[in-house]
């Protein structure tokens, strides 16, 4: 750590920002293997939340590789930065006072956990979405999986490298079960049940 750097504490608090929203944030942080839904799911809460007035935003695993974090591959030690990278940045928009849905396979289980150990508890909703392999290898929206088979992508998340399920999330959404509308609702009610949205 930095000796000569000090902490500057804001104006403007937290607090003062979800009076000003109407609401609490939060961070959803989706995790899944590629192809489960992450994403699509991600963006149809965001949608609904936005929809109901209310502020939010969605990282996206893509998105960010291709720029924060264009640095990093796929090697367990860059999953890891790369994973801890979006849990700061996702750090300062709660504290910016927005629901913040993140879209990253995190597949290791010490990584999430790491994220959300600077999160207070009531801030953290780590959402698994589950999806069996097999279905996400047929969908094979980004045709990585057949990549990965042939060996042309190494490391790939449930073939050639692993994918630790969550023990204890906050919410299951078993994408190959229920519609995105009926997921939107399940996230959305366990918002307001923890009231974070009134
Ligand atoms: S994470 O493991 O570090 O959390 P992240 O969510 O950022 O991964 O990126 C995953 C996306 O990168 C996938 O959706 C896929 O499009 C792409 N990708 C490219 N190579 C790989 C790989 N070896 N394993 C998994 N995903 C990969």
């Amino acid at each position: 750590m930095e000796s000569n750097i000090t902490w500057h504490q804001s104006t403007i608090t937290k607090a003062d920002r979800h009076q000003l929203n109407g609401h609490k944030s939060c961070v959803l942080w989706f995790t899944g293997i590629s192809g489960s839904g992450k994403s699509t799911l991600a963006n149809a809460v965001d949608y609904a939340l936005f929809q109901n007035g209310i502020r939010s935003y969605v990282l996206d695993g893509d998105n960010i590789r291709h720029g924060l974090n264009r640095d990093l591959r796929f090697s367990k030690q860059d999953r890891k930065e790369n994973i801890r990278r979006i849990g700061e940045v996702a750090k300062l928009f709660v504290d910016s006072g927005l629901i913040v849905s993140t879209a990253f396979i995190s597949p290791y289980r010490e990584d999430r956990a790491e994220v959300r150990n600077i999160f207070s508890a009531e801030e953290f909703i780590e959402i698994y979405v589950q999806c069996p392999i097999e279905v996400c290898e047929a969908r094979d929206p980004k045709g990585l999986y057949k990549k990965a088979r042939t060996g042309e992508i190494p490391e790939f998340t449930g073939i050639s490298s692993p994918y630790e399920q969550p023990e204890n999330p906050e919410i299951t959404i078993e994408t190959n079960k229920s519609t995105i509308e009926e997921s939107v609702e399940t996230i959305l009610s366990y918002l307001v049940e923890r009231k974070i949205l009134s």
